[in-house]
């Protein structure tokens, strides 16, 4: 194992997306909307956004921790698959001009600029309930489905994502302040991280006290994701994010170099990942989540 966000994190980094990757898109392919009824505009929409060229990192941190605790990467895919639809959605109805109002997103127009407004809002609608009926149709242990969706809910819901992103809205032009702004990017981007890890850790039969230290993992390595993609924002060009760079400054929005400055804010990023890392270093097998950790900090978009 090298250490993350060492030397050879780049190197790590590759050869686990050469794995995990093709997973991802096989769940996709495999459990999204197969055989649809549905209507042609909500469909090419829902796939539009979906098939966009995402990372992929949420179906990577399911595999991850599955792995970690010795599971099965079979028995995760149905959640790898219901994290990116949760997180496309999320994307989808983040970039609206009620939200970020953004025109870019995984180097294409947003979905609200393909299609129309109501077509966006409802391809996030759809996506996100979709990704329960993926879980409650495709986990087949019925007390493993219960807890994924009861976790994955808590992580997209009023208690994580969608109540951060409220959070993020209202801080918009307010006095930047630590202690809110750590409980923003927890709720907003952390949450949903945290949960995927944690799932992983339920679709490989974990334990509970292995779900805690993944858990303790997924928050360090969730605030450090958002950490980076607000000094993204500020550093990187268009055609490196694939979204529109210079957003935060232009919407006052509460970042952390807005408070750290761009070198504290990346110190404390590498600091989290750290302290991440040393959680999971006596599971089974946590080579890959702590390669996802060093590249949540080394990555350049
Ligand atoms: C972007 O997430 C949104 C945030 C939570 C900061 P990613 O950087 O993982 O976006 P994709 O999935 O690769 O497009
Ligand atoms: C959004 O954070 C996090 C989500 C829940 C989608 P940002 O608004 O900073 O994400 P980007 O920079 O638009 O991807
Ligand atoms: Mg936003
Ligand atoms: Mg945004
Ligand atoms: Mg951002």
């Amino acid at each position: 194992m090298t250490k993350a966000g060492g030397r050879n994190a780049k190197y790590d980094f590759e050869r686990l997306v050469e794995r995990f990757n093709p997973l991802a898109d096989q769940a996709l392919k495999r459990f999204a909307w197969a055989n649809t009824t549905a209507p042609k505009k909500l469909v090419d929409s829902m796939n539009y956004s979906l098939w966009a060229g995402g990372k992929r990192l949420r179906p990577m941190l399911v595999l991850a921790g599955c792995e970690a605790v010795g599971g099965k990467l079979k028995d995760a895919m149905p959640a790898a698959a219901a994290f990116e639809m949760i997180h496309t959605y999320s994307l989808i109805h983040d970039d609206l001009p009620a939200m970020d109002d953004d025109d870019l997103r995984r180097g294409k127009p947003t979905n609200h600029k393909a299609f129309d407004e109501g077509t966006a809002i409802l391809a996030g609608d759809a996506m996100l309930t979709y990704a329960f009926e993926v879980l409650s149709t495709h986990v087949k242990d019925a007390t493993r489905a219960n807890a994924l969706v009861r976790e994955l809910s808590r992580g997209a819901g009023m208690e994580g994502m969608a109540g951060g992103q409220l959070l993020d809205l209202e801080a918009e032009g307010a006095r930047p302040n630590i202690d809110t702004l750590r409980g923003i990017h927890q709720r907003k981007t952390g949450a949903l991280i945290t949960s995927a890890v944690v799932c992983g850790g339920i679709c490989g039969g974990a334990k509970a006290a292995t779900l805690k230290k993944l858990r303790a993992f997924g928050e360090k390595i969730g605030l450090a994701f958002q950490v980076i993609d607000d000094i993204l924002d500020m550093t990187a060009t268009a055609a490196e994010l694939g979204k529109s760079p210079g957003k935060d400054k232009a919407a006052n929005k509460m970042t952390y170099p807005a408070v750290m400055g761009l070198i504290g804010a990346k110190k404390h990023a590498e600091e989290l990942v750290a302290a991440a890392v040393k959680q999971v270093a006596g599971l089974k097998a946590p080579a890959a989540l702590q390669t996802i950790a060093g590249y949540f900090i080394a990555r350049t978009h």
